[in-house]
């Protein structure tokens, strides 16, 4: 099962002493600890254009769509 999720964040939210991830493109959660924290991976967003729109794989590989 998967499903198409528009994010235009590209930057982490501060909560407490936390970092949530607002890009979706954290690999650092699980079903034992699933608040998605960021880890670093928006990195890979900041080069988006815009009004491009992209989609990334499950390994981070991004590639644009029309
Ligand atoms: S905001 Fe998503 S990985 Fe940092």
């Amino acid at each position: 099962m998967s499903r198409k999720v528009e994010l235009k964040a590209i930057t982490p939210l501060k909560v407490g002493e936390k970092w949530i991830c607002r890009c979706g493109l954290s690999k650092k959660w699980n079903e034992e600890d699933p608040q998605p924290f960021c880890d670093g991976s928006h990195t890979k967003a900041k080069s988006e254009e815009d009004g491009k729109v992209y989609e990334y794989d499950s390994e981070g590989s991004r590639k644009e769509v029309s």
